[in-house]
């Protein structure tokens, strides 16, 4: 269970996306901590009922709908309108549901590497904002995406051509979703880690020789990522601490991309 309990987040209804796993469990979890009411969705329903289910052994709830594929236009509406009929008004999103593929350009499938990236990177991201844009509260509202260390440098030893591609249009989209939010009082940012500890990258540390190295080479502390050391930031873009922020993108990375 990362985080610890606090009222930072109090009265805030907060949709997190991608609850089963990795940042957006870690998010979810300190969210509820810290007194947000929030309603998760995942395609993996058991990985979201598990995080469902520590929140409540630690005193704490978390809703989710799941099953709940985000490629699929009418099942975000859905979500959406479930949390607005639940909640009544929709304080933030975190976007941390993702999918995508990694392979060296030379033998990237088109449709099934390439553009199944962009779906899962870039796509998802769209739908939900604009199914939630409407609903969002006017005057205090935040959105926090994630683009990555690798929307600003290449990793040596990581095919992550499509990753690479799909979260510099996070980036950039979300420039442009926090000028076209900030008359309604939406306020639009990103957070860019570098490699944290996940089920997504899990495999790649442990199976491709020499990545755990090469990554840890990168850091200027010398430890990987949390879903925590994520958590404490999206905490602090959600809260009213950080009202006079927006289309900021924020590098939570160990120093990695600063030298
Ligand atoms: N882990 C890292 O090192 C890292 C680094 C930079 C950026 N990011 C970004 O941070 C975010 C979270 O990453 P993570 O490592 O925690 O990911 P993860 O793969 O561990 O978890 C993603 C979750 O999203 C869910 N999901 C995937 N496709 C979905 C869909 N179509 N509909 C609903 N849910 C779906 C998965 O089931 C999973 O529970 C992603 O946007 C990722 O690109 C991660």
């Amino acid at each position: 269970m990362p985080g610890r309990s606090g009222d930072r987040l109090k009265g805030k209804v907060a949709l997190v996306t991608g609850i089963g796993a990795g940042i957006g469990r870690g998010i979810a979890l300190m969210f509820a901590q810290q007194g947000a009411r929030v309603l998760g969705c995942d395609i993996d329903a058991a990985a979201a009922q598990a995080t469902v289910e520590a929140a409540a052994a630690h005193g704490v709830a978390i809703d989710s709908l799941h099953p709940l594929d985000l490629t699929q236009p009418p099942l975000v509406n859905r979500w959406i309108e479930h949390a607005v009929a639940l909640c009544g008004k929709v304080d933030v999103l975190v976007n941390a549901a993702a999918f995508g593929s990694f392979e060296w350009l030379a033998k990237m499938d088109y449709e099934t590497q390439w553009r199944k990236t962009l779906v899962g990177e870039v796509d998802i991201v769209f739908l939900v904002c604009q199914a939630v844009w409407p609903h969002l509260t006017k005057g205090g509202s935040s959105v926090i995406n994630f683009a990555s260390a690798n929307a600003h440098v290449a990793l040596p030893l990581s095919p992550a051509l499509a990753h690479c591609a799909g979260k510099g249009a996070v980036l950039a989209m979300s420039r442009q979703l926090a000028m076209e939010g900030a008359q309604h009082g939406i306020r639009v940012n990103t957070i860019s880690p570098a490699l944290v500890e996940t089920a997504a990258t899990r495999g790649p540390l442990d199976e491709v020789e020499g990545f755990r190295e090469q990554v840890l080479a990168k850091l200027m502390i010398k430890r990987l990522g949390q879903p925590e050391d994520i958590g404490w930031l999206a905490v602090y873009l959600a809260s009213d601490e950080s009202s006079w922020v927006t289309a900021a993108d924020f590098k939570v990375d160990g120093g990695a991309t600063a030298w």
